[in-house]
């Protein structure tokens, strides 16, 4: 069982003003920690003294909140405090890490815990993507994979035939892109012109396509386009080559996660020979290196360590001590 936190402000101490406010808490609260009503055990409200009008606990309970044990208290009144406020303590039944919320003017009251995003960045092969969705299921995130929505546009590219990527013949596919990131059972689909393409996108052939495509600056613009927008609407770990030097270069918390390149070919050649693709070490190793080259040299946004990002190695550590250690950097710096 787990408690989650609360709080938020009304305009004017009106029952509709309260019962607006309540829902619109409980029903964040619930969204965000992907709580159904029926696993909140109780739900406790304490409101500022100068709330008089209606009891948020009726509120929540004409919101349809009818399983938990509700419950609401007038706090004291103390010199300083936020006016017209309405906290909330949460008992529920969950596994996850708890998100806590806090809306309207309350958002002043924990200023840590607002929409924030976490950048991984680094070459194929480094682990930032097994570590990406771990650490936005465990905080309970959006995941944006970026390396799929350029894996989406080789692919395009290559089923429209072309055989040289240049803005003059690219540009146009652009323009007419018909690509979505959608997110079912909390996973990512890539859906390409309506097909869903993300088994298609992995293919080995899809990987060296997509280093070339993403060098163009038409791809990168309408790519950054849709990932900046993403992740301005909701906390998420985006993983990808410029995410925090580029991307989101107000990333709340940046990693640049690298690993030697024989480990890196070691870890893709396991994951593809597991799909059933037949693929040779050596070579996948060259590809690795060559795509690590293309990415960096690029002119436009390349492969490179934001500054302020914290370097993780992961050539000689597993995926739990990788999630261990960034965690403890988030944790330190909250
Ligand atoms: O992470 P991945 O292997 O799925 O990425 C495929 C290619 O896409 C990679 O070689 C470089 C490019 N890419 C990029 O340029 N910028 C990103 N943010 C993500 C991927």
């Amino acid at each position: 069982m787990k408690a989650i936190r609360g709080a938020t402000t009304v305009y004017e101490d009106t029952p509709e003003e309260i019962r607006l406010a309540v829902k619109e808490l409980l029903n964040e609260i619930s969204q965000r920690n992907s709580l159904s009503e029926q696993e909140m055990i109780c739900i406790l409200f304490s409101s500022t003294a100068d709330i008089r009008s209606l009891y948020p606990a009726k509120a929540a309970r004409e919101a349809g909140f009818i399983h938990a044990a509700l419950y609401s208290s007038l706090e004291p009144e103390i010199e300083g405090s936020l006016p017209l406020c309405i906290r909330v303590l949460i008992f529920a039944e969950t596994g996850a890490m708890v998100n806590h919320v806090y809306l309207r003017g309350a958002a002043a009251l924990r200023k840590d815990l607002s929409k924030y995003s976490i950048a991984l960045d680094g070459p194929a092969g480094s682990g930032k993507s097994t570590v990406a969705k771990l650490l936005a299921a465990a905080h309970n995130i959006l995941y944006l994979d970026t390396g799929a929505m350029y894996r989406a546009c080789a692919l395009k590219a290559m089923k429209e035939g072309l055989k040289k990527f240049d803005e003059k013949n690219v540009l146009p596919l652009m323009q007419k892109l018909d690509l979505r990131i959608e997110y079912r059972d909390g996973k990512q689909h890539t859906v390409l012109d309506g097909e869903d393409v993300s088994e298609a996108i992995r293919r080995p052939e899809v990987s060296m396509a997509a280093s070339d495509i993403s060098a163009l600056r038409c791809v990168r613009e309408k790519m950054v386009e849709m990932q900046r927008k993403i992740a301005s609407e909701q906390s998420c770990v985006l993983d990808g080559r410029d995410i925090g030097s580029f991307v989101l270069p107000q990333a709340d918390f940046k990693f640049f996660v690298t690993a030697r390149s024989d480990v890196r070919a070691r870890r893709r050649y396991d994951e593809l020979t597991a799909k059933g693709f037949s693929v040779d070490l050596a070579q996948l190793q060259k590809e690795i290196e060559q795509r690590d080259e293309n990415d960096s040299k690029r002119e436009f946004a390349p492969l490179r360590r934001a500054e302020d990002a914290v370097l993780v190695d992961t050539s000689d550590m597993t995926i739990d001590e990788v999630l261990a250690y960034i965690e403890k950097k988030i944790q330190e710096k909250v």
